[in-house]
This record gives C-alpha cells, structure tokens and sequence, in this order.
C-alpha cells in the first residue's frame, strides 16, 4: 500500500497547522479555525475529506461508537492500525492523526516509540496523538526527535476514566486549572504540534489558548480554540446514549438507515426486490458467454 500522502494542492500539513494558530488578543486575526473530526473507515473518510475537513483523527474512540464497548481502554494497537489504514486510503487532502491507544505508550519509551512509528509506516499516519500532560514530556519530546509529529489531549482524558472515577469536565478549581495549564504548557514544551482540550470550562480553555504558541482543538472547551473536533457518529446520530452537552447533532443518519433497512425488509418480504428491472436475463446473453462470470461484459 502507498501509504505516502499527496502532498501539493491544498495538502494539510503540520506547518500549515502551526500558521493556524490564532493572533494575541487585540491582533486581528486573518487564521481560518482548525476542522477536526473523527473517522474510522474509508469512506466516512472519504466524503469527510471531500468536505474539506482539515485534520482527520483515528479516534480510539473507535472502540465505544463502531467496535460497542463500554470505554476506550480496550481497544488495541492492532485495531487502530487496521482502523488508520482504512482512512489513510480515503484521506487525501485532510492530514490524518492515529490516536495511541491504551498500553501503547504507557511502558518504557522504546516500546511506545516503535508503537508510533507503527502508525506512521504501515497505517499512513502523518501524527499521531496521546493523552496526557506533563507525565507524557519526555514521551512526546522522544516521539518528536523521531520526526513523528504529536497531538497532545489534556483535560478530560478518556484513557484515564479509571483513575478520574468517570467523564467529567476537568479544571473547574483554582488548582485543577493551574495543572491543566501546566499539563498544557508541558505538551507545548515537549514539541507537540497541537493539543487536544477535553470537557474544560470555556474561560479556561481561553486563557491556556492565549497563553499557547501551538494551536488548541476543543472539545466541549468553548468556542475560543483555535480548532473543533467531533466524534463523527456523535454528530452524525449513530451513537445510541445521550449526547453530551457540547455535541452538535448535524444529521440524523441513524435514523435514516433504520428507516432504509426496514423499507428493504418490507420489499423483500413483499416480493417487491428485487424488480425483473434489477435481475439478469438469461435470453440477453449471447450463447458463448453464458459461462462467464456475470461482471465481465460491464452488465452491471
Ligand atoms: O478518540 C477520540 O475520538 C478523541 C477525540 C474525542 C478528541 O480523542
């Protein structure tokens, strides 16, 4: 597989991104916001590449809204290979992150260092990403001497659910918000190329955006980052719990292909498809071909 993306026209890459970053307060800002969202397949890859989204990440959120558990923790390192190289075959303009999941960074540096280059030579990824702050410095800095571009997420970090007793908004204290702009600081400090905010107060995802040279993706971190990111299927309506509150439901395609299965069921057991219109007709074909395989004369 050429796993080489297309650079030139309209090509995202992680320069373009650091350009992005916002102007100081009071600076009028010409930057465009940075689009992120979700994927985990070729074609939601695809068409979400086409709509001109700019950064394409292989969340391993992949493991709750398309592989159905209960958190991210078990997701593997195998599943999101698999899952990047799907969308690194859709993916064209878009530049592709591959989220580390759970285990594949958390033992000695070698180890998560072999992990990530994983990302980058057999699925496609141009970056990867990993949750945490200061404890993940000299990881991210290993990482970025390696020349594999990082995301950092810091805040609410889903592969910490255990050690924070569940999902909730993070920084809401004095002190919990002077460590969240330390962890912050420290992604920046290691050479992250972008970070990650998570269920943070909008004040103080402001403040660690201003205080930043890199730039800051939100989400449920207000609108004054310098991007957004999205779990696709939360935007989509293909997930089956309540949204939270900082998701935007911008279709119902869940509903739309519940109502699609059930009409096919309906026509199926109506005898109504498929059509005479939608079958072959053995008199059409000539003698000769009537051995071969049904695709071969373009019949489709
Ligand atoms: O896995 C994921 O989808 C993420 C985003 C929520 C940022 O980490």
């Amino acid at each position: 597989m050429n796993v080489v993306p297309h650079l030139g026209s309209g090509k995202v890459t992680v320069p373009d991104l650091l350009q992005r970053k916002s102007s100081p307060a009071g600076f009028p800002s010409k930057t465009q916001k940075i689009t992120c969202l979700t994927a985990y397949d070729y074609p939601t890859a695809r068409l979400m590449d086409e709509a001109g989204v700019d950064v394409i990440l292989v969340g391993d959120s992949l493991g709750m809204v398309v592989l159905g558990h209960e958190s991210t923790l078990p997701v593997t390192l195998e599943d999101m290979l698999h899952h990047t190289r799907a969308v690194r075959r859709g993916a064209r303009r878009a530049l592709v992150v591959a989220d580390m999941p759970f285990g594949s960074y958390h033992a000695d540096t070698a180890e998560s260092l072999r992990n990530a280059v994983r990302f980058v030579k057999e699925g496609g990824a141009e970056a990867v990403k990993v949750e945490g702050g200061e404890r993940r410095l000299e990881l991210i800095a290993r990482l970025t001497e390696a020349e594999i571009p990082v995301m950092g997420h810091v805040g609410l970090t889903p592969q910490s659910v255990n050690a924070l007793g569940g999902y909730r908004v993070q920084g809401k204290t004095a002190d919990a918000a002077e460590r969240l702009l330390r962890d912050a600081r420290a992604v920046e400090a290691a050479g992250a190329f972008a970070v990650v905010l998570e269920a943070v107060p909008r004040e103080l995802a402001a403040q660690i955006t201003r205080d930043l040279r890199i730039p800051t993706i939100g989400i449920g971190a207000g609108p004054d980052c310098d991007g957004q990111v999205l779990v696709l299927h939360d935007m989509l309506g293909l997930t089956f719990s309540p949204l939270p509150k900082f998701a935007r439901r911008y279709a119902n395609v869940g509903a739309i292909i519940s109502s699609a299965v059930r009409k096919y069921c309906e026509d199926v057991r109506a005898g109504g498809f498929p059509s005479d219109a939608e079958s072959y007709h053995a008199a059409q074909m000539p003698k000769e071909e009537k051995e071969a395989p049904v695709n071969t004369d373009g019949d489709w």
